[in-house]
């Protein structure tokens, strides 16, 4: 059901708006935006909508088709539902319009949960556009993501970078946005021609990832510390023998060597080189799987299976400890490589594919 609609049927009127914001993919380059690295998602057809009215007193009404009803106020506080991000996003709009109090909102999305495709994100960048729309601010999309990110941070507590935030409010259809976290410049390649990127869902929905992403943050906090550089994106391979603990060395190796491994795919993507781009995500998941240890038996197990059956690459996406796997296979392989994947793997499904041909 549209939000518009649930909107309707629970408060028994139209909203003022309606607005939303697409999921992400990332294709290569996990983990890296907080430590100023390199990263290359794409949008995914998938959506999350938002219908809203703004309130005169400090109440905030939610149904989400997902979640159910809730209510609590503006002043209330942090609770771990998704009213968090609401009174995140009028926090923080309220710096720009004092005047913004509670709101009625409907949320309705296709962006499965909790499996790594950036759903809360999407929530961030509809709800920053509904209510920027309605009170008439402008906020430009770099600033936008920004600000969803500071939701992150300061009312849900994810301690996260800024990929899935500047991905649902910059990103193009079709294209891969190659996002430098350091300075947030962004370029925009195709995907490739006659290949396509086919997104799996493992089965197991990520467990206990506040506390873990967090975790593997601190550890490469104390990596650049320890090699005395402002972020992993100023290190090199070569200065990893500099760190003792073997955790937050592996941990480093990670970071360091999918900085290199996004560049490298950069090349692949803009001189059509879809074999090794493959080769550079198999990489890519060895070292989540062993190096910064974020895979599942689930994941690893769609990886293997996509490998086996024709596909020239497959990683885990997102945040790890369960959810999707990006596969890469050529158009003409398709539906046998899907097929495959979903019969090994019973628990897995599909949730989209990403096409220059298939999307245009
Ligand atoms: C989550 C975070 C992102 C990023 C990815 C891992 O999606 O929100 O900032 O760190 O995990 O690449």
């Amino acid at each position: 059901m549209s939000s518009a609609k649930l909107f309707h049927s629970f408060f028994q009127k139209e909203p003022s708006i309606t607005t939303s914001a697409h999921g992400r993919v990332n294709l290569i380059g996990e983990h890296t935006d907080y430590n100023n690295g390199f990263v290359l998602p794409s949008l995914i057809p998938q959506s999350l909508q938002v219908s809203i009215s703004l309130r005169d007193d400090d109440k905030i009404i939610g149904i989400s088709s997902e979640f159910g009803e809730l209510q609590s106020s503006i002043s209330s506080s942090n609770d771990g539902t998704w009213l968090d991000f609401v009174r995140g996003a009028i926090y923080f709009c309220q710096k720009i319009s004092p005047s913004i109090k509670g709101m009625e909102i409907a949320v309705s999305s296709s962006i499965p949960s909790g499996s790594g495709l950036s759903s809360s994100a999407a929530l961030e960048i509809a709800l920053l556009r509904a209510i920027s729309q309605l009170k008439d601010i402008s906020i430009q999309s770099e600033e936008m993501a920004k600000i969803g990110q500071q939701i992150e941070h300061q009312f849900v507590g994810t301690q996260c970078g800024i990929m899935d935030q500047m991905a649902s409010a910059c990103g193009t259809f079709g294209q891969a946005i190659f996002l430098d976290c350091e300075n947030l410049q962004t370029k925009s390649i195709p995907v490739f021609a006659h290949h396509s990127f086919v997104i799996i869902h493992s089965g197991s929905t990520r467990k206990l990832s506040h506390g873990k992403y967090n975790e593997r943050k601190n550890e490469t906090s104390k990596a650049s510390e320890i090699l005395e550089v402002p972020s992993l994106r100023h290190a090199t391979i070569d200065q990893l023998m500099k760190i003792e603990d073997p955790i937050i060395n592996k941990r480093a190796k990670h970071i360091i060597s999918e900085n290199d491994r996004v560049l490298k795919a950069v090349s692949c993507l803009e001189q059509d080189d879809p074999i090794s781009f493959g080769k550079l995500m198999n990489s890519s998941h060895h070292s989540m799987r062993d190096d910064y240890e974020i895979s599942s038996d689930e994941l690893n197990q769609v990886v293997e299976s996509a490998n086996k059956n024709g596909a020239l690459g497959a990683r885990l996406t997102g945040a790890g400890f369960g959810g999707c796997v990006v596969i890469l296979t050529p158009n003409k392989e398709l539906p046998s490589v899907s097929k495959s994947v979903l019969d090994d793997c019973p628990q897995a499904y599909l949730v989209t594919t990403i096409s220059k041909e298939l999307n245009s």
